[in-house]
């Protein structure tokens, strides 16, 4: 499948590296990317996940898994919480998430930002080779394309952005915005979730910065024209439905459902995160309770929600809301027999995450704005044809799009609404449930990790071949 190995290495650069094997770490970016570089191969460059005195300047950490190596730096203390905790997750995370209200704006923060990336940058340009080809990811290094630049790396370099990016009006609040969207015109080819972050970034750059649509897929500012377009991310679906038939998923399922005593089980799987609906749902699931008595007893919700960032406060308040309330609606309802709602804040294997995907009658995915939402696609990716579950999914996820059409579609800030999906989703008949499974297992099993990995370079290779040279 991979007709673009011989046109150069693939180098790649996020801010979390790997693993590529199961190994219980949430989190899209990392699921999305191991998927698809582990069949292609390359560098993966980025942080250790540790903190050094020598920081960004510390020694590389190689390794090497089949054909990839994974390479990796530390950053001090100081880089960490400025750089990661504070422009990162701070002040850029909200933002993106239409969340200016938690969002905060420090100097301090945008110095730590462009110093990292400036670093990131420079430590990269060690490891390229002339033919190279760099595709960065993330939030985290918006300006890296414009830095490698300023070293005088000259092939194609690409971005993807794995989180929403906002409407202008929204993203016009950062500080200095202007300028982080000039620095990004450095990529030859920015890839968004869905056609409305596309959307959302090229207005910014015809709307506040006076540039211009030179066509569907290019935009110009200045004397820099770029490719601007949609790739929306997949799972590796095959790989994840194999999971899911594996013997020890089916083990699971079985254990799970002589737990259940034959109740429903409503699954959420998701990174402790405001922007994923939490609380949201859980009063949700409140309202089912009240609004649908008979499921008192009979449907139990799963919240897996690994803990992620708790150094930082909003996350901490998070956790404390979280389990407040489903502390207060096991009390309301709990009896000696039925727990209402459990909450586990472990990571678990791929595979135990498909068996209890599998055993689950409803998957329940109500991000209050999510970049694409993966769990949504493994959820599908993990039903058994003969006897599928059901997703409830947010309007709001960039998985909408594509499986809008067999899910059942939810304001997540609307409790009856979420309420009424559940209730219906529970009563489902077969056939329906088969209907609309099969009209979600076609956009999964085509958008994949792999595809999306493949369509997004052959625009970054043929940007190099000439073949879509910025001259518009
Ligand atoms: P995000 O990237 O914002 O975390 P996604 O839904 O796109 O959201 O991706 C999350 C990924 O992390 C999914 O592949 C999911 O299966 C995985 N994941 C979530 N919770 C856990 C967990 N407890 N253990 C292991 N993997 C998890
Ligand atoms: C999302 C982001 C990734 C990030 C992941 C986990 O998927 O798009 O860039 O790695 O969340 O968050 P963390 O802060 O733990 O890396």
């Amino acid at each position: 499948m991979d007709t673009n190995k011989e046109k150069g290495r693939l180098v790649v650069l996020s801010n979390r590296v790997g693993p590529l094997s199961d190994s219980g770490k949430a989190g899209g970016l990392a699921v999305g990317l191991g998927d698809a570089l582990r069949r292609r191969g390359g560098i993966w460059f980025g942080w250790s996940g540790k903190t050094s005195e020598q920081g960004t300047f510390s020694a590389f950490d190689r390794e090497t898994e089949g054909d990839v190596e994974l390479v990796r730096v530390d950053m001090t203390e100081q880089e960490n919480t400025d750089f990661y905790g504070g422009y990162a997750n701070t002040t850029l995370w909200p933002l993106m998430h239409y969340r200016l209200d938690l969002a905060g704006f420090e100097r301090r923060f945008e110095a730590a930002y462009r110093h990292i990336n400036q670093r990131m940058a420079a430590r990269l340009s060690t490891l390229l080779e002339e033919d190279d080809v760099v595709w960065v990811h993330d939030y985290h290094y918006l300006l890296v394309g414009h830095e490698l630049r300023e070293t005088g790396f000259k092939g194609p370099i690409g971005f993807f952005l794995h989180i929403p990016f906002p409407p202008p009006e929204i993203f016009a609040a950062l500080p200095n915005a202007n300028s982080i969207v000039r620095g990004m015109v450095d990529y030859d080819v920015i890839g968004f979730q869905t056609e409305r972050d596309c959307r959302n970034f090229c207005r910014y750059i015809t709307d506040e910065l006076g540039g211009e649509q030179v066509d569907e897929a290019r935009v110009r500012l200045g004397d820099r024209t770029i490719i601007a377009k949609a790739y929306p991310i997949g799972i590796d679906a095959e790989g994840f439905e194999k999971l899911a038939r594996s013997a020890d998923a089916l083990a699971l399922r079985k254990k799970l459902y002589t737990m259940l005593e034959g109740r429903h089980q409503v699954v959420g799987v998701d990174r402790l995160d405001y922007s994923k609906g939490i609380p949201e749902r859980l009063r949700a699931f409140d309202e089912l309770l009240q609004t649908y008595p008979e499921n008192r007893g009979k449907v139990t919700l799963l919240q897996i929600a690994p803990l992620s960032r708790a150094e930082l406060e909003s996350y901490r308040d998070l956790r404390r809301e979280l389990e407040e309330l489903a502390g207060h609606i096991n009390g309301a309802f709990g009896t000696l027999e039925w727990t209402p709602i459990r909450i586990m804040t472990r990571g678990f294997t791929r595979r135990a995450l498909a068996g209890i995907c599998r055993a689950s009658r409803v998957g329940l995915v109500t991000p209050l704005r999510d970049g694409m939402n993966l769990v949504a696609k493994e959820y599908v990716a993990a039903q058994d044809p003969e006897n599928p579950g059901v997703l409830v999914l947010s309007r709001f996820a960039g998985a909408a799009r594509e499986l809008q059409a067999g899910a059942l579609m939810v304001n997540p800030h609307d409790p009856g609404d979420v309420a009424g999906a559940l209730q219906t989703a529970v009563t489902m008949p077969l056939a329906e449930r088969q209907r609309r499974f099969e009209t979600m297992r076609e956009p999964v099993f085509r958008t994949t990790a792999q595809s999306w990995c493949a369509d997004f370079l052959a625009e970054l290779y043929a940007f190099r071949a000439g073949d879509r040279s910025g001259a518009a």
